[in-house]
């Protein structure tokens, strides 16, 4: 019989362009939360912007409270203004990268060959990407949500990858941060389809890979979404730039 491992969840935010030092007394509450807690039922990760990493992983250190990035360079090091490489977050503290967020996508214009090199990088690096995937509005009106997380799933997972060392983010784009959710039933239709993916991919190893939702994640919705099936965790933006409200999503596990 194949052995079934479920994933530890993990509660991730994603604080994008926003924070100043000041902000880092957030993190500081989270990891008193974090502490008093104990025993906590998921694995916590804060992706500050890139000025505040260091810092916030200095204040983190030792605690349940990880500090991960927003995005990396593929490069280790070299002619690229403005870019970061995992090799450098990994030396300021981070242990997670986030790569292909829909922001990235279509600010940036990343490609899933783009992210596959990033996610690629972080590996080699030592980081956890956490790989972003999700279909626009217009690509959900014309039924080709399956379609695109099929391709963007598939095509974004490095060669190289082993199941323990990923983590899969499905944001639906028109959810960012509009306050709109998919129904439960649409949620399970795409994480079901990632976990098909994975477990072509991986075998039964892809059980074990964590499948976060993204979207409009706050505490009044975290509960019902994280006891959806094949839902490990969550990816939130604006609800976790307070530790208030992250702590409010963080109980739902
Ligand atoms: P949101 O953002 O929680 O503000 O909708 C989620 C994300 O983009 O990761």
């Amino acid at each position: 019989m194949v052995k079934q491992q479920k994933p530890r969840p993990l509660a991730a935010g994603n604080w994008k362009m926003n924070g100043l030092k000041s902000s880092l007394s957030e993190i500081e509450k989270l990891v008193a939360y974090a502490g008093t807690v104990g025993d906590m039922a998921c694995d916590i990760l804060v992706c500050p912007p890139a000025t505040l990493v260091m810092a916030a992983a200095g204040t983190a250190k030792g605690s349940a409270v990880a500090i991960g990035a927003q995005d990396c360079h593929a490069a280790i090091s070299g002619a690229h203004t403005g870019d970061v490489s995992p090799e450098m977050l990994k030396d300021a503290g981070c242990s997670y990268v986030i790569v292909g967020h829909s922001e990235r996508r279509a600010d940036h214009g990343e490609q899933n060959a783009d992210v596959n090199a990033k996610a690629g990088a972080a590996l080699r690096a030592g980081l956890t990407p956490i790989i972003c995937v999700g279909e626009t509005e217009a690509e959900r009106d014309q039924g080709k949500t399956l379609a695109v997380v099929d391709q963007q799933t598939k095509l974004s997972i490095p060669q190289a990858a082993q199941a323990d060392a990923i983590v899969i983010a499905y944001e639906p784009v028109w959810a960012i941060g509009t306050g709109r959710t998919p129904t439960l039933d649409e949620v399970v239709e795409v994480h079901g389809a990632i976990r098909k993916i994975l477990l072509e991919r991986f075998g039964a190893e892809g059980n074990g890979v964590r499948i976060l939702y993204g979207g409009s994640v706050k505490p009044s919705n975290a509960v019902e979404l994280m006891a959806v099936d094949n839902v490990n965790g969550a990816l939130v933006g604006g609800a976790s730039l307070k530790a208030d409200d992250f702590q409010g999503i963080i109980a739902a596990f």
